[in-house]
Formats: C-alpha cells, structure tokens, sequence
C-alpha cells in the first residue's frame, strides 16, 4: 500500500510512540572507556587535545575507575606509559610493567570492573612503531614473541580481556595458544581484526607518547581504501580464535562495520577513535554544534551501522546523558 494509506509519519507522531518503535537503544553496558596510565603518583598530565582526558598515575587511575564505575561505566581499555622505552618493546611483557601494576591497583580496590588490556609495543619502543625492526621495517614473527609474552604478562596481572592493536599477521593465534599454555584459557580476545592506518589516531599518539619516530604504519595497518580486505583480517582472527572483533576507527568505517555484521556472527567492537572525539569537542568549543546532541547520534549510528561493543572517550558525558534522559521519563 502507498501513500495516502500509508504514512509513515504516524509512527513519529509522539514521544511514547517514537520510543516504542526506536530499532537502536545505546545502553551503557556497550561502551568501554579508554584510559592512560603513567608512572608517579599523584600525577594528572591533561591531553590538549583530547579535553577531559589525561594520563594518570596509578593512583589517580584507580580514583578514575571508582567515578566511571559510578557513572555505570563498568569496563575501561588500559594504555601504558611506560617509565622507559627499548628497542622491541620487552618493558611492556615486565611483571611490574607499568599496566601489570594498574590492572593489580585497580582489581584490589574494585570488583565489579571489567579490565581490557591493550596489546601491543608502539608506547614501549624506542622508535614508536608496533613491533621490532629489522632492516627498516617492522618484522612480523619476531614480534609475535614479545606480544605472546606481554599478553601472558597482562593476564597474570588480571586484565579480563587481551586487546592486540599491533596488526601483525598470526598475532591472535600465537596469543591464544601462549594463554592457552598458562592456563588463561577463559580469557578472551579481542582483536583489533581491521584497523586502518587512520589519520583519526592523531590525538592518541600525543596521549600515549607513542608517535613512530620514522615512516609510518602503512606496512601493518590496512590502506583505507579497502573493505574486502578486512572481511579477510576478520576470517583470519576468526579461525586463530578470536572472541571479539574490532573494527576501527568507527565513523569513517560504519560500511565495514556493517559488513562484518552481515557475514559474520561474532560480536563486534568498534572504536570510536581519538581523532573522531577531538573533532566533536572542538566544534562544540567553537558553539557550532549541540555536543550532547551529536555524542548521541554519533554512538547511536555506529550501533545502527553493526556494533555490539563501543569503545569511546566520550563513555563517560554518555553515561550522564542517559542518566539524565531516565530523569526526564521519571524512571
Ligand atoms: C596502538 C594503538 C593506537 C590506537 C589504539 N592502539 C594508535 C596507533 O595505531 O597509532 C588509537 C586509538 C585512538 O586514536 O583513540 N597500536
């Protein structure tokens, strides 16, 4: 039937009506908060870039957790700044590495907290590229060794899930087995499957002070230009035993997102990069946006495009937006 039967502005007519045929509901049970720790204490070095963000000492970290834990975030994605750098990035795999000793810190203090590990070397290598060089480029199986190690490292610390962002080809397989081998076989991975060599990523490297010092990571990460390449990146990760894939970034990437959806039955994660939360909070510095308004629409979308999971800096202005939507409905 078509119009005049049919009107499809019947079912916008109220509130009560638009909210009972919403297809896509943000819950904050699907986002992750990304966090950075440093060494000291009592430390708090805010990122420029990203407002409201900054790296924190362990301390302060834990204190962070406590108030996003409130806010009803549950889960945080950990980067470390480590103390020191060295050529392959072996500081990272150390039992008091910087992270080991925060996950420690934040699980004796709190239970209900969900700790993602980020895997990979680029914040712990002398030269910022995510693995160990050999003849002026990142060599793929060498690398392997130190992310295996560092994963099983982060496990004993009690990080709940392992998060490789290196994108070196076999990484979730030598993972896996290396957890396997020390008896972490209930943690789960979650692999950063198509991770795209993304100029959105500009902001983090300020924050984890891990900017490559030569080249770029064109040699590992995927061109932008492709989407059926990273349907073959999930494949992969997939059969090595990957428990959650990741598409990132996210707003750039919703078609791929979407693709993954389509094909695969895995939970997806996408994040909701550093780049992407910088542009909205300078626009809404500027006034020439309603930053509530588009942080909504912004998670809501890339949930619509296919996401199960979404890992944003904006988690906690999200949480407070929900709270306050439940206010207004007097739930
Ligand atoms: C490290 C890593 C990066 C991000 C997460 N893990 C940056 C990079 O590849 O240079 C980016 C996160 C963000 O921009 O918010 N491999």
């Amino acid at each position: 039937m078509a119009f005049p039967q049919t009107r499809l502005r019947r079912l916008r007519k109220t509130d009560v009506i638009r909210n009972m045929v919403r297809e896509t509901v943000v819950s904050i049970d699907d986002l992750i908060m990304p966090l950075f720790v440093c060494p000291g204490t009592n430390v708090r070095n805010p990122i420029t870039s990203m407002p409201g963000n900054a790296q924190l000492s362990v301390d302060l970290l834990v204190e962070e957790c406590k108030r996003l834990v409130s806010l009803g975030i549950k889960s945080v994605l950990l980067f470390g700044i480590p103390e020191s750098k060295d050529e392959s990035g072996l500081v990272a795999c150390a039992h008091d590495g910087i992270v080991q000793r925060a996950i420690r810190a934040i699980k004796a203090e709190i239970d209900n907290i969900l700790i993602v590990a980020d895997v990979c070397n680029c914040e712990y290598t002398t030269h910022g590229h995510c693995g160990t060089i050999v003849d002026g480029d990142v060599h793929n199986d060498l690398t392997l060794e130190t992310l295996a190690k560092q994963s099983v490292s982060l496990a004993e610390a009690g990080a709940d899930i392992i998060a490789p962002s290196d994108m070196m080809d076999g990484r979730v397989g030598k993972i896996r087995e290396a957890l396997d081998k020390n008896g972490f076989y209930n943690t789960p991975i979650m692999a950063y499957s198509a991770k795209y060599a993304s100029a959105f990523y500009g902001p983090f490297r300020e924050a984890a002070e891990s900017a490559p010092k030569f080249g770029n990571r064109s040699s590992y990460q995927m061109d932008p230009a492709n989407s059926n390449e990273a349907l073959r990146e999930i494949e992969q990760d997939l059969i090595e035993g990957a428990d959650i894939v990741m598409v990132k970034p996210a707003l750039s990437y919703l078609d791929v997102i979407r693709r993954v959806k389509d094909k695969f039955n895995i939970p997806i994660a996408a994040y909701n990069v550093s780049g992407e939360f910088a542009m909205v909070k300078a626009a809404a510095a500027n006034g020439w946006i309603d930053e509530e308004r588009i942080i909504k629409e912004i998670l809501t979308s890339i949930k619509r495009a296919g996401a199960d999971i979404i890992i944003t800096y904006h988690a906690p202005q999200m949480a407070e937006i929900l709270e306050k939507e439940q206010q207004l409905k007097g739930i």
